[in-house]
């Protein structure tokens, strides 16, 4: 008893942290945790192809910028974390004999890409590395809110989140301090609120389907 009692109050601790700190402009309608939670396997499985774009987005990166070591370092630390919280939700999906999603689409995360910078080679990067950051941003907002949901009805997919939802944050944090190293301040600030109103946009009208950014 003691020891849930624990828990949850770690739970709160982490999910008040976590999400305190968030850039986003608006947060997911209420109504989406219970969602969530009440249709488990279907954001389970939506949340393993998740992991694995978010590995392969940071393995990209490198392709990309293979003479950014900074860059290089940060996102490969990303991808193999990222592999890391794949096997994790693989692991669970498998042992409650849940199937797994193949690639599907994703249209908030489309929607981010079609409004990236295609002219400019340090806008591009830049922009890169922001549509990192609110997705991760967001991923984070949507786990520790889930987890407020969970801590009582179901531990195991609690302690994922729990684990995860910090990993997130401390990854968007990484993509907004990588983008604005090769770029005016003033203008990278101008950029970053620019994004942040698109996302905003994004997200309007979400939060009626049980994926991790549906
Ligand atoms: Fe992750
Ligand atoms: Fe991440």
């Amino acid at each position: 008893m003691a020891e849930a009692e624990s828990r949850r109050e770690r739970h709160r601790e982490r999910f008040l942290a976590a999400v305190e700190e968030l850039p986003l402009l608006t947060p997911t309608p209420a109504g989406w945790a219970e969602l969530a939670a009440d249709r488990l396997p279907e954001f389970l499985a939506d949340h393993a192809v998740c992991e694995q774009q978010a590995a392969l987005f940071g393995l990209n990166l490198v392709a990309h910028y293979p003479g950014d070591p900074e860059l290089v370092d940060a996102m490969t630390a990303l991808a193999a974390e990222e592999v890391t919280h794949l096997r994790r939700v693989s692991q669970l999906l498998h042992r409650r004999g849940l199937q797994p999603s193949k690639r599907r689409s994703n249209p908030y995360v489309q929607g981010l890409h079609e409004a990236m910078e295609r002219e400019n080679e340090t806008a591009l990067k830049c922009d890169r590395l922001l549509v990192g950051a609110l997705i991760e941003a967001r991923s984070c907002e949507r786990f520790t809110r889930l987890l407020a949901v969970l801590a009582e009805r179901d531990t195991e997919v609690a302690d994922l989140l729990f684990d995860l939802g910090p990993a997130e944050k401390r990854h968007w944090q990484t993509f907004h301090r990588l983008a604005g190293r090769d770029v005016d301040d003033g203008w990278f600030q101008l950029r970053w609120e620019q994004w942040l109103r698109r996302e905003r946009e994004l997200m309007t009208g979400r939060g009626t389907c049980p994926t991790v950014h549906g």
